[in-house]
């Protein structure tokens, strides 16, 4: 007899080898001379920080990008990848952050989209067999998707699974993942992995990319760093841990990433009651002292935002009271609450934060002007600086304040509105996932500036899933469940076990 085969498929060769490649946008390098290969069969971690060119290179490899030099090569065999067909043609498949699926059509017709069965007649399509098969394939990854659902009607997570079944449907070897956990829920982000390592197991070679680095060190086999447009490291993730990797990523060593909190915490500045809205938050109430940062813990859909959006006056109360320093504000609506001196920044800053095709400079001022105390009368110079200003506090990185917006990287736009903040003078903040998408060395200072904002008198309400990041700031942790509180705890006095428990676990 032949010696055993091992149990564990060995990665065969190298799926993916790029070479060489550069990419400039106008003065900004973004990609210089980089090569990266990954083999069948594993996961491959790209990371690196904002702007630091992971999405532009894999969009070099999903054809959307032309790359000024180098080479790739899939399958040991050189491709030109001049638009997306042929990139899918190849065999790679790209799951972008926002999704690209056709909302109005079913889960089996965006499977099969552009390779739909015939029926019995020509120029007719086989719904049957297109539900047949889709059902097939997502039986094989234990799915338990109707194929007739309306895409509207699913969840992200679910939206995810269906591209995913697509990218398999087109035989894909190769499959981009870029930031797919950050607005999944917990569980949905369970099942990911999941199927990230079934796909490993079949032999596909996985590209992941995230700011998580828990989520890298629980998956990837190998890791490769970013750092501005050039690779500086690529290592099996075996022989690395968290803080080298960090440290290959930002170039240094990030020893002070939560700020020293030594703020003294003073009298009660904001008072929120009994608040209830139609987006389905119930009797919700707290307090936050001036100089007091409060954290805000829950699951995906728990009621966070909508506590936000309440105060805020986006959404419509049907009960309750905020009451800032001593006086009842009566909210009807954003603006309302801006000049009552309350600040929201939003989590999802492509619907309800920045205009993508402005310059820069304008998304950080524009919405301020008269908070700033600048009317109408300002200069676009002294716009253009004070923008410049307060991007460069939190390391915006940009080719100038005046690029347009959807120039910059993901995690860059993101900054943005921390940048836009900065300039409101408002006594009541809330920041609904500020770290959303953003790289290390970036959080530290959004951190930092959460610091500074508390230490300057403002009372802070800081909404994020990252437990790590709550107890790393927060003074108290408020628990949502259900539109529902269910928890306000000292962190000094708790553990992220005590908070999870009351943020997931049922009554009765
Ligand atoms: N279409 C574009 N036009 C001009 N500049 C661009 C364009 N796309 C990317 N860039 C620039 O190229 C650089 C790399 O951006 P990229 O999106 O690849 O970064 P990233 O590593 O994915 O960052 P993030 O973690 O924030 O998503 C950035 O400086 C960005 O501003
Ligand atoms: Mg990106």
């Amino acid at each position: 007899m032949n010696a055993v085969q091992p149990q564990t498929a060995a990665p065969s060769g190298t799926a993916l080898r790029m070479q060489g490649i550069s990419k400039r946008f106008g003065p900004v390098q973004a990609l210089c001379d980089v090569s990266f290969a990954a083999r069948a069969g594993t996961v491959h971690a790209l990371v690196g920080e904002n702007g630091a060119g992971k999405s532009t290179l894999m969009k070099i490899l999903a054809g959307v990008y032309q790359p000024d030099a180098g080479s790739v090569e899939i399958q040991g065999r050189p491709q030109t990848l001049a638009n997306p067909a042929q990139a899918i043609e190849a065999g790679v498949s790209m799951i972008y952050q926002e999704l690209d699926l056709a909302e109005q059509l079913t889960v089996a017709e965006n499977i099969f989209l552009g390779a739909e069965p015939q029926g019995p007649l020509p120029w007719t399509v086989s719904h049957h067999q297109m539900a047949i098969q889709t059902r097939d394939l997502a039986r094989q990854y234990d799915f338990d998707l109707d194929p007739a659902t309306r895409v509207e009607d699913l969840s992200t997570g679910d939206c995810q699974i269906v591209e995913i079944l697509k990218a398999l449907r087109r035989n894909a070897s190769i499959i981009v993942m870029d930031e797919p956990t950050s607005s999944l829920s917990e569980r949905e982000t369970v099942r990911l992995f999941e199927v990230v390592r079934q796909l490993r197991e079949k032999g596909l070679a996985i590209i992941y990319i995230s700011h998580r680095l828990e989520e890298i060190i629980e998956l990837a086999d190998e890791v490769s760093v970013l750092r501005d447009g050039q690779l500086v490291h690529s290592e099996p993730m075996a022989q690395l841990d968290i803080p080298q990797i960090v440290h290959h990523m930002v170039g240094r060593e990030l020893n002070d990433y939560f700020p020293a909190r030594s703020v003294e915490v003073g009298p009660t500045l904001v008072e929120v009651s009994d608040l209830s809205s139609e987006a389905g938050i119930d009797n919700v109430g707290f307090d936050v002292r001036r100089g007091e940062i409060v954290g805000m813990a829950g699951l995906v859909g728990a009621g966070r935002t909508e506590v936000a959006r309440a105060i805020f006056g986006v959404d419509k109360k049907t009960s309750g009271r905020v009451i800032l320093n001593g006086r009842e504000l009566n909210i009807d609506s954003p603006s309302d609450a801006i000049a009552s001196g309350i600040a929201l920044l939003t989590e999802d800053r492509k619907r309800t934060g920045l205009c993508l095709e402005l310059p820069c400079s304008y998304n950080i001022t524009l919405p301020n002007l008269e908070q700033i105390g600048m009317g109408s009368l300002i200069k676009p110079t002294q716009e253009v600086r004070i923008a410049k200003e307060a991007g460069e506090r939190i390391a915006v990185k940009w080719a100038n304040p005046e690029a347009p917006t959807d120039s910059l990287s993901g995690g860059n736009q993101q900054k943005l509105l921390v940048a836009r903040w900065l300039l409101a003078n408002s006594t009541f903040m809330i920041f609904d996932e500020p770290t959303r998408g953003i790289d290390v060395g970036a959080k530290a200072e959004v951190y930092g500036l959460l610091n500074t904002l508390a230490q300057q008198g403002k009372a802070i309400l800081f909404i994020s899933s990252e437990l790590p990041e709550l107890f790393g700031v927060a003074d108290r942790i408020l628990v949502m469940r259900r539109g529902k509180l269910v928890g306000n705890l000292v962190t000094k006095e708790t553990t992220p076990e005590q908070v999870m428990h009351l943020a997931a676990v049922e009554e009765n």
